[in-house]
């Protein structure tokens, strides 16, 4: 297909893990590819390009999104959250990646970023949740090292984690009224 000419795209403006960015992209670029080769954010990986395979899930205004199924023009105005905005400093990792990490919850690394998002949306909404609960959100992401065992032993990890940290802030507060 030749490639559209400056003219022929939109302008997108949007928020990314944060801050303003802008790009350009075709009426038919996908989310995917606009964030991976307009903006320069690689983090979000693909795989299957139709939906099936989760490994390119972001958070698109607080909902999980798969980005190869959304046209870049569609996130226009909205709040974009992608793996790259999970840690809460450069040198420090968000208690899920730490999980992962301790985990081993990585292996290959491919499908990661996706799981990753998910999970994170998924903890805020379930913020104690039972094994069975992350093997069904699992179902919408295919890891081909076949490896889900870690990952969701690093999801309750993060869970309880998550959990604490907030008890103990709450018993802070209390403490200091
Ligand atoms: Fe988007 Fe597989 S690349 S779901
Ligand atoms: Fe390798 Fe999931 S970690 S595909």
């Amino acid at each position: 297909m030749p490639r559209l000419s400056a003219d022929q795209r939109h302008e997108v403006r949007f928020t990314l893990n944060g801050h303003p960015v802008c790009g350009r992209a075709g009426p038919r670029l996908l989310l995917s590819d606009f964030l991976r080769h307009e903006i320069g954010a690689t983090g979000t990986h693909v795989g299957c390009e139709h939906g099936v395979c989760g490994a390119c899930t972001v958070q698109v205004d607080g909902m999980l999104t798969r980005a190869c199924l959304t046209l870049a023009v569609q996130v226009e105005g909205a709040s974009v959250r992608t793996v790259e905005g999970l840690a809460p400093e450069p040198d420090r990792l968000s208690a899920l990646q730490a999980a992962f990490r301790r985990n081993h919850a990585l292996q290959c690394g491919f499908c990661s970023a996706g799981i990753l998002m998910s999970l994170d949306a998924f903890l805020k909404a379930h913020p104690e949740p039972d094994e069975a609960e992350i093997r069904d959100l699992l179902s919408g992401h295919l890891c081909r090292c076949t490896g889900y065992t870690p990952i969701v032993r690093a999801a309750l990890e993060a869970a309880a984690e998550i959990q604490n940290s907030q008890r103990e802030l709450t018993q802070g507060e209390t403490a200091h009224a």
